[in-house]
């Protein structure tokens, strides 16, 4: 009998060795290897993520000869989801929707299919019973949309139902449910989850079907996460969010068929999830007035303003090395920002921990906040609220300079019209604000350095 290798693989990303290891070195993650017995995949593809059966092919073709149609976006009726996908859904193409346990996934592909009920369509679930589904589908007001469903979790079976019923858009609830009785390994495992991930790609590419899967991401290594699938699927959407915090964000990590710079806010009501097109001041829903340790700033993501409240506690630490933990935001960001304000101003930080949030679940990669971060971070050391009623946004260099951001006169414009008035920027801004200045009521203070910026906005005399 030949011997079966066990192979190493990590569940987040699919990286394959020998033995176990702690972390993995493609992707980062710690503790998420496991071990996994060699399979042969059924067809080559499988490891490559070609969508060809065996790699097949040995005639050229000439491109200008192939006829491509222009690839069609068909909208979802869903607005934000819409924006996200860069005008609609294409089809044919793969879909991946990922997102932790129970933000939403499952809501928004049952909603994606209620709302395109006029075409053939196809609900596949293997993780809730008809019945919970029927009753999903009733909150969100699809209960007469004769949607149809298939309970399997087998490939095979699946695969013989979009041969044969050939419908438009496909939902597969989830991709880690699904197994290939060709496969030893485990249900959920890398393999089966590739597996099933390549055959929906080939039943996509060769029926015109557009299928999303959903996946969820785990947190421990015993089920693939849907990043094992990223490279082979041609949309990766991900849903972003806190528990306790009715706001959704949706945001595309990767699309072959759109730039993926803009991002879908839906806010999780009791029937469904809503799209949030008026969303600049929503992110400050619940800011709490004049307390020490808050700061309003601005961000833009792709094309829409947001306003963002930036919290920071920092509390004497118990340790040798202090603790730096931030959420929604990078954290060696923050030890950077940090170390440039204690140089600048002398402010001792080393004896304390810092905690910096962004409230609302958003995560921000943009430098925009620096400054609105490090105002936050004084106020609760200092113990005195920062400028309440101003917007901060400003990068911060390393030696302590105000930086002037992108496309700033449309974040303030945005925030002007939904009711601010007062704003600290970096004083390189200037030029570019002046039209937005002449705003009856508006109140512009220009700052170029931190030691400046702090005076500003702890200034007892002129709160700005
Ligand atoms: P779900 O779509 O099942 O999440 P996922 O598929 O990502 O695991 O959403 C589950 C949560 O959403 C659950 O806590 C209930 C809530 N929800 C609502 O608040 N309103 C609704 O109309 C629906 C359908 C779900
Ligand atoms: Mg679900």
């Amino acid at each position: 009998m030949a011997k079966v290798k066990t192979l190493y693989v990590c569940g987040d990303c699919g990286h394959e060795t020998s033995g176990w290891l702690g972390r993995c070195p493609s992707c980062g993650a710690w503790n998420s290897f496991r071990a996994e017995e060699e399979t042969k995949p059924v067809n080559a593809g499988t490891r490559t993520g070609s969508w060809l059966m065996a790699g097949e092919g040995t005639e050229l073709v000439d491109l200008s000869g192939v006829s491509a149609r222009p690839e069609e976006k068909e909208k979802t009726g869903i607005p934000e989801l819409d924006r996200v996908l860069g005008g609609g859904l294409v089809k044919g193409s793969l879909l991946l929707l990922g997102g932790d346990p129970g933000i939403g996934k499952s809501t928004l592909a049952l909603s994606i299919l209620g709302h395109n009920h006029k075409g053939e369509i196809l609900y596949v679930s293997g993780e809730e019973s008809p019945a919970q589904i029927s009753m999903r589908a009733a909150r969100l007001g699809f209960q007469d949309r004769g949607i149809p469903l298939l309970a399997s979790t087998r490939l095979s079976s699946i695969e013989k139902v979009l041969t044969e019923g050939r419908p438009r858009i496909a939902v597969i609830d989830s991709i880690q449910t699904v197994y290939s009785d060709e496969i030893g390994s485990a249900p959920g495992s890398v393999a089966q989850v590739r597996e099933a991930g390549m055959a929906f790609l080939r039943l996509a590419k060769a029926l015109d079907i557009t299928i999303i899967l959903t996946g969820h991401v785990t947190k421990e290594g015993s089920i693939a996460g849907p990043r094992v699938l990223e490279h082979m699927v041609d949309t990766v959407l991900y849903f972003e969010g806190e528990k306790d915090s009715p706001l959704r964000i949706l945001r595309s990590v990767k699309n072959r068929f759109a730039a993926t710079d803009e991002i879908g806010i839906f806010e999780m009501t009791g029937r469904g999830l809503i799209s949030v097109e008026e969303a600049t001041g929503l992110f400050l829903d619940g800011k709490p007035e004049n307390v020490p340790g808050s700061a309003v700033s601005a961000v833009l993501e792709g094309s829409r303003p947001l306003l963002v409240e930036i919290q920071a506690l920092t509390v004497k630490s118990n340790y040798g090395s202090p603790i730096r933990m931030s959420q929604g935001l990078d954290r060696s960001r923050l030890i950077m920002l940090m170390a440039a304000a204690e140089k600048k101003t002398g402010i001792d930080l080393s004896a304390m921990d810092a905690y910096v949030n962004v409230t609302g679940g958003m995560k921000i990669k943009e430098t925009s906040v620096d400054l609105a971060v490090l105002a936050a971070l004084l106020s609760s050391v200092r113990d005195e609220p920062a400028a309440a009623d101003a917007v901060i946004v400003g990068e911060v260099g390393l030696t302590g300079e105000i930086r002037s951001v992108a496309r700033m006169s449309e974040s303030l414009e945005e925030a002007f019209r939904a009711g601010w008035t007062r704003f600290i920027v970096p004083a390189s801004a200037q030029a570019k604000l002046r039209r937005f200045e002449k705003n009856k009521d508006v109140k512009v203070y220009y700052v170029s350095e931190l030691n400046e910026a702090f005076d500003l906005i702890f200034s007892k005399e002129e709160r700005p």
